[in-house]
């Protein structure tokens, strides 16, 4: 069963239903969002990406609220069963002003030692271990994974190893520093650049060292661009950003696709299957439907998942990778394929923004990601997917990739016990059935 619920971000939520706040434009809210518009219309990915990352007034730069961190572990071994583990997320979610504890949080250090376990299965330990870690949060992510590897790897590979984060938020950042410092050893071994990770200049020179490479929850708040058409049979068009002339209200422009990053991601999902090769019956049909119940269509693109996986196969051609996310979200009142939720929280509830365009830095944008996307674009970055009209005579190399669920995942490289109630509830394996884990490794020389 599918129920936001049965989210991490979205677990207070089985006590109280989210109200949908209606999108007319409050007065603090026009404040921030049009300031993110200046004078020239922008594209939707670059509004989300303000509204989100903005150094002042961004969701992710703010020190708390946007990722939580939870004071200790849960010992579900002494909770009785379902009800009493609600009882307890209830409990810390009141006293908080956290939005949501993701589930690295949630299952910490078990969830990291999963993903320990899977690398140092998979790995070759030959070669000095490297781990990136984009978007680490609090940083549990990466302590759970050091000590994992300092007790339980060979002594030589936690000596050799690094990890460095690349973090975007400066104050997750430093939060990340704190997390991971508080075992001394590892501090040699890990760094944190703050930095936007889907930005080329930031990586330096390329890097032919096998690599890890880990996202957790990461895709899921990337820019996305929105595609509108007027109805059934009508030409795709992107969406940019404006301000009206009272200069508060911010309103939706369309134009002829133009954005080469929007074009890729269109052809990677064929999305602009050529009509002429429909039969004219179908053609026919489709212009009737069309003006007799003409049916705008809105379509979401992770133009910003794109984009990191180019810089990083670029930079980093023989990465591993291993990025777990959403893979469904319920009750999403925004339209399109692949909406978002656009959420905040006030007074201990969660509210859920009727329009993107209502963010304003104390919201949550998150999408779903659709895996099988997911997998196309990453073999079209690594130069193995290639598309019509791409002509260049880039080297394609081949990736062997699995979606597994996390519950699967979990069960093949984690402790289950350890998140297992007293009544054998366990809501690791039991609850996140809308989150998937995508594995990613290359199949060319990895020495
Ligand atoms: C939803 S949080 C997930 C945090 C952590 N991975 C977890 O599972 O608890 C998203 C994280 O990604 C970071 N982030 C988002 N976009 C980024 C980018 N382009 N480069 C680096 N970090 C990014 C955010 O600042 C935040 O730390």
């Amino acid at each position: 069963m599918f129920s936001r619920t049965f989210t991490a971000k979205r677990l207070p939520l089985l006590f109280f239903t989210p109200k949908v706040i209606p999108s007319e434009p409050l007065l603090f809210e026009a404040l921030f969002s049009t300031h993110i518009v200046g004078d020239k219309p922008i594209l939707v990915r670059d509004f989300i990406h303000s509204a989100l990352y903005d150094a002042k007034h961004g969701y992710f730069s703010q020190r708390s609220g946007s990722v939580g961190v939870l004071e200790k572990s849960i010992k579900f071994n002494q909770l009785e069963g379902r009800k009493a583990y609600m009882k307890y997320l209830d409990d810390i979610y009141k006293r908080s002003d956290i939005a949501w504890f993701t589930p690295v949080e949630l299952f910490k250090p078990w969830y990291a030692h999963g993903i320990a376990e899977a690398i140092l299965r998979t790995t070759n330990l030959s070669v000095p271990l490297k781990i990136y870690e984009i978007g680490g949060g609090s940083g549990a992510c990466a302590k759970g994974i050091m000590d994992y590897i300092m007790l339980n790897g060979p002594d030589r590979v936690y000596n050799n190893m690094t990890y460095i984060s690349v973090e975007i938020s400066p104050s997750l950042a430093e939060i990340q520093r704190e997390t991971v410092g508080e075992v001394r050893s590892h501090l040699s071994k890990f760094r944190v650049e703050c930095r936007d990770a889907a930005d080329r200049s930031g990586w330096g020179d390329v890097e032919q060292q096998p690599c890890w490479v880990i996202m957790l929850e990461v895709l899921d708040n990337l820019p996305h661009d929105l595609l509108y058409s007027e109805n059934q049979v009508s030409p795709w068009m992107e969406v940019w950003v404006e301000k009206q002339r009272d200069r508060e209200t911010l309103s939706e422009l369309y134009k002829p696709l133009q954005d080469s990053l929007i074009r890729r991601c269109i052809e990677i999902i064929d999305l602009d299957k050529n009509p002429s090769n429909q039969s004219s019956a179908i053609k026919m049909a489709r212009s009737i439907w069309s003006k007799v119940l003409p049916k705008p269509q809105r379509c979401w693109l992770p133009t910003g998942c794109l984009k990191l996986l180019e810089v990083l196969h670029e930079v980093l051609p023989k990465m591993s990778l291993i990025a777990s996310d959403f893979s469904y979200l319920p009750d999403v009142k925004i339209p399109g394929e692949r909406a978002p939720l656009v959420s905040t929280k006030k007074d201990g509830s969660s509210l859920d923004y009727g329009s993107y365009l209502d963010a304003k830095g104390d919201a949550d944008i998150f999408f779903p990601t659709d895996f099988w996307l997911l997998e196309s674009m990453d073999h079209y970055s690594s130069g193995w997917l290639k598309l019509h009209k791409d002509k260049s005579s880039k080297q394609g190399k081949k990736r062997r990739t699995i979606t597994l669920d996390t519950s699967s995942f979990m069960e093949e490289f984690g402790v289950p016990s350890k998140t297992r109630t007293k009544d054998g509830y366990n809501p690791l394996l039991d609850d996140f059935k809308n989150t998937k884990f995508y594995l990613s490794v290359p199949t060319h020389n990895t020495k």
